[in-house]
């Protein structure tokens, strides 16, 4: 297994898929965006017309389906049993439907082995992003982050992500969504999203992305001797 591992975890809308794409552009080295893999079987759930809270089919069509993703940082396409579900994966109905999904055991299991095996294969060092990837996929990590920011900021970020000008309604409901999923994600028996004792936290309200971006670079070129 490569030793140049950056585990990378936090909430949704803490800035963890664009700060780990441009970390890993930075130090020239791969990434993985876990939340596309669930992502991807969610997607591959509702195709197939079952219902997310069925954990035992949910299973089922985790156990069936070929997920593959592109780890290089610029432009990661997400292809389900060979169907390029890039943009899909990012649509309202799989963001509501995602919790469900990640919650049922198997899924986590597969995509937990998929995650060890892409980090194994990798070269010379590759950023990985989630909730669980500190505490659960790579325990033994030498770098370990976890971001946060308020749930004001993170709705934000999410509505000039999605290139959305959200009124202050549109804002307090996408903080309410944001709130719930944080709910659901911390909350659920397996892999339930916390910081890993031996994380650093950074707290991103108040900073830009470039800021979060050189400190994250700068402990990993510290912990891993990078020149
Ligand atoms: O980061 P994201 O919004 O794309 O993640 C989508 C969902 O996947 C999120 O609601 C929680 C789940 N997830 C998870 O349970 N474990 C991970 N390692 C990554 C994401």
């Amino acid at each position: 297994m490569t030793s140049n591992v950056i585990a990378i975890d936090g909430p949704a809308g803490s800035g963890k898929s664009t700060v780990s794409r441009h970390v890993a552009s930075t130090l020239g080295w791969i990434m993985l965006d876990t939340g596309a893999m669930y992502r991807a079987i969610t997607w591959a759930v509702l195709q197939a017309g079952v219902d997310p809270a069925e954990s035992k089919r949910v299973g089922d069509i985790a156990r069936e389906s070929i997920i593959e993703l592109d780890t290089q940082p610029v432009a990661s396409s997400v292809y389900v049993n060979g169907i390029d579900v890039t943009s899909e994966i990012r649509s309202a109905e799989i963001t509501s439907a995602v919790s469900a999904v990640s919650a049922a055991a198997e899924v986590r299991d597969l995509l937990v082995e998929l995650q060890r095996e892409t980090v194994r294969k990798s070269g010379h060092g590759i950023v990985v992003e989630g909730r669980d990837i500190g505490t659960v996929v790579l325990p033994d990590a030498q770098l370990k982050v976890f971001l946060t920011a308020d749930p004001r900021t993170r709705a934000g970020r999410r509505s000039a992500e999605l290139g959305q000008n959200s009124s202050e309604e549109e804002l307090k409901r996408m903080q309410l969504k944001i709130e719930e999923r944080d709910f659901k994600d911390s909350s659920r028996e397996v892999s339930p999203l916390r910081a890993a004792t031996d994380a650093i936290i950074i707290d991103t309200t108040d900073m830009k992305l470039d800021q979060v971006v050189q400190e994250i670079c700068h402990l990993a070129r510290k912990r891993y001797s990078l020149t």
